[in-house]
């Protein structure tokens, strides 16, 4: 039997909840697995996580909220972080992040509707001598314009398109 990517990630948390559940200080530890598996924190996890450690589920809402690294909503196919940085900000980085909200319709910390892109700012990037740059998933774009950008963003739509 073929199982769904979705049965394989919830054997997958389950095994870490196994391993961990009943250690003192293992919500964090969770909450990561939980994120690094689904690439972010489903509602279910939480209450499987109160369930274990016995800790209520406010108080682990309490520390997703508190991190930053953690998200509550899935995140598109593609993150797209955009520097927002001294250096990147002094050569450009807001019109780049204008570009990129007006080209896919979208803004901070949203999805695309298509679901192919999310889209955040971020610290430095630790390129500044490209800036304004950009990280898409793992790949770094430097010393962008609007134009490029958008260019960019087209490449990875026409990808798609052709895994079609
Ligand atoms: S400020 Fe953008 S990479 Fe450093």
């Amino acid at each position: 039997m073929v199982s769904s990517s979705k049965e394989i990630k919830d054997e997958l948390f389950s095994r870490k909840l196994r391993k961990y559940g009943n250690e003192r200080g293992a919500v964090i530890p969770l909450l990561q697995a939980a994120q690094e598996i689904y690439s972010y924190v489903p509602k279910e996890v939480i209450s499987m996580i109160s369930e274990a450690t016995k800790i209520p589920q406010s108080s682990i809402y309490g520390v997703v909220t508190f991190y930053k690294q953690f998200r509550l909503k899935p995140v598109g196919k593609h993150i797209i972080k955009v520097c927002q940085g001294t250096a990147c900000h002094v050569n450009g980085a807001n019109e780049i992040m204008k570009a990129v909200e007006e080209h896919l319709n979208v803004k901070e910390d949203e999805n695309t509707d298509d679901g192919l892109f999310t889209l955040q700012s971020v610290a430095c990037l630790g390129c500044c001598s490209l800036s304004p740059a950009v990280m898409i998933d793992d790949e770094t774009y430097g010393k962008l314009t609007p134009d490029s950008i958008r260019g960019i963003l087209d490449s990875y739509r026409k990808n798609e398109g052709e895994k079609k």
